[in-house]
């Protein structure tokens, strides 16, 4: 009988910002704190998929260190879950391997996110750009070890964003294709979406876009290790209009929208009643950067207590190394027998 078994993964790009924690890690903390302890639950710090993009060595290793001190400080418990650097777990790269095999390159060049990484390539109108390392083998493949990442702990069920659902439906495929052509009925589980509630936080200086780490003004996003003052003035600069009264309205009032969102979920309530009783921008900012300060500061104080304990963080990546590995090993060779290796 296979668990049930959730994984999900994260790339290692040094301290999340806002749109991180609420889009994606406070989920997984909301899993570990209501799943059935028989629940497996299994997160990951994606340093191979990182590397399809080029990376300085020196950073790298930083930001792989302070997401491992940014899912503790969000809550993650090294007791519960497993919590390990994908780049220390050889068996990724060896599954993703065989099912490269198994996948047909034109399968890949149809991914809705190779199309608009060579779309974004054109429109930045640098033919330079679009040399021979852009796109690389590695990032056309970057589903594939996804998948890989799934299925080398048989995960039955993966918490992702919309814009990964097709990454998982290929992840079905090659669970299925391999179960038939190699007779093992059941033997990767086909891993199903776990719809959750995570919102799509937007950009604070330019709403119809999200908040991301790539963006040019850091006054665009709040980072969940931002001072009480730095929350304070980047809500405060954010674009609102100038309607009257305050409502939720994604459409014709984003910027307001967006601040009523992240209201809702750190009071753990909904935009349409968090806005009741707000009467105009400076109001709802006013609550806004309340409510962060309140969320994010214990936050806070526990990366800075983290992040520098550099030989505690290097214990616990091998403590979740080696639970991974226990897992993915056992799985890596009942697949090399099965494909006849
Ligand atoms: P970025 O866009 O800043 O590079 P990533 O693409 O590395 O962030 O995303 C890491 C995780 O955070 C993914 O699960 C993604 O869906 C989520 N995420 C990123 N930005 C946002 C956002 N603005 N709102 C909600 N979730 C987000
Ligand atoms: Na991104």
């Amino acid at each position: 009988r296979i668990p049930k078994t959730i994984f999900s993964g994260i790339q290692p790009t040094g301290i999340p910002h806002l749109g991180n924690y609420l889009g994606a890690l406070k989920n997984w903390k909301k899993l570990q704190d209501s799943e059935a302890r028989d629940t497996r639950l299994i997160y990951s710090i994606v340093g191979y998929h990182a590397i399809t993009l080029p990376q300085q060595p020196g950073i790298l290793r930083q930001e792989r260190r302070e997401m491992m001190a940014a899912l503790l400080a969000i809550g993650l418990d090294p007791h519960r879950s497993i919590i390990f650097h994908q780049d220390q777990v050889a068996q990724h790269t060896e599954l993703a391997w065989i099912l490269n095999s198994f996948t047909p390159v034109n399968k890949l060049q149809r991914m809705t996110t190779w199309k608009s990484k060579i779309a974004t390539l054109k429109n930045s109108n640098d033919v330079s750009e679009i040399d021979d390392s852009t796109l690389n083998l590695g990032l056309l493949s970057y589903p594939v070890l996804q998948a890989a990442d799934i299925m080398l702990y048989k995960a039955t069920h993966v918490p992702v964003g919309e814009d990964q659902q097709q990454h998982l439906e290929l992840t079905r495929d090659l669970a299925e294709h391999f179960n038939r052509i190699f007779k093992c009925r059941k033997f990767f589980p086909l891993p199903t979406h776990l719809i959750t509630p995570a919102s799509r936080i937007l950009n604070l200086r330019d709403p119809l876009s999200k908040m991301s780490k790539s963006h040019p003004l850091p006054t665009s996003r709040i980072m969940i290790t931002d001072s009480d003052r730095e929350i304070a003035s980047k809500i405060k600069s954010a674009v609102t209009d100038s309607d009257s009264g305050i409502n939720f309205d994604a459409l014709n009032r984003p910027g307001v929208s967006n601040l009523l969102t992240i209201l809702a979920d750190c009071e753990e309530s909904t935009p349409e009643k968090v806005s009741i009783g707000l009467e105009n921008s400076s109001q709802l900012k006013e609550a806004v950067a309340e409510a962060l300060v309140q969320s994010l500061s214990p936050i806070r104080g526990a990366f800075h207590r983290l992040s520098n304990e550099h030989h505690y963080l290097d214990e616990l990546a091998k403590k979740g190394q080696k639970q991974a590995a226990y897992i993915a090993s056992d799985t890596m060779n009942h697949v090399k027998k099965h494909v006849g290796l």
